[in-house]
């Protein structure tokens, strides 16, 4: 049952539209991987924070996967949702979807796991609301993210340089 203090996905739902311009692109003209992981970054951020009321800062991201190209002048439309908030942090999916001017027919490009963790006024992580799941690919996504928060403690990523 939804708690009077739980929020629903649909409220922190964000969409971001960007037209991939020239220097967006590698020399072949296919949008670079890395700005379209920046305008991930940002749709994400901006739910976090639509969720949690609070500045919220990147912990990672997880499972990025580029499934197809876009290309100079292609419309870009990101949609971020939070799948789960934990104690501090949450777990926002992001899927990224090309399609050309004049045309209605839209392709995944990209799809990722972004953890966010919530500050306080102060900069200190802070707890954030609960998210109550309410449709069956929101409950699934519910269930997954805690299987990716043990999967990725269980492989916890080393912190210490190495290459410097
Ligand atoms: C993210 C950050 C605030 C975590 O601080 P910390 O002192 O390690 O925090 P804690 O150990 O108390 O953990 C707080 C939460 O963050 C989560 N967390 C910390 N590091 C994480 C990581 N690498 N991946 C996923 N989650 C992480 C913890 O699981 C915990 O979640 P919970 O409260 O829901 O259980 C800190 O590492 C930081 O400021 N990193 C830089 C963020 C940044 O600059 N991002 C880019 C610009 S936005």
């Amino acid at each position: 049952m939804k708690k009077a203090n739980d929020k629903t996905a649909a409220e922190s739902v964000t969409i971001k539209t960007e037209v991939v311009c020239p220097n967006d692109t590698n020399p072949m003209g296919i949008l670079q991987g890395g700005r379209l992981v920046e305008w991930m970054d940002i749709a994400a951020a901006v739910c976090a924070q639509t969720h949690a009321d609070r500045i919220c800062v990147t912990a990672s991201i997880n499972e990025v996967a580029f499934k197809a190209a876009a290309y100079s002048g292609d419309i870009i439309t990101i949609r971020a949702t939070i799948t789960r908030a934990f104690n501090s942090s949450m777990e926002i999916l992001v899927e990224a979807h090309a399609r050309k001017v004049l045309k209605a027919k839209k392709y995944l490009i990209s799809k990722a796991y972004f953890t966010f963790v919530a500050l306080d006024k102060k900069g200190k992580v802070t707890k954030v609301i609960s998210m109550k799941p309410v449709t069956a690919s929101e409950k699934e996504e519910y269930e997954g993210a805690l299987i990716r928060r043990e999967t990725a403690a269980a492989r916890k990523l080393s912190t210490k340089p190495v290459l410097a």
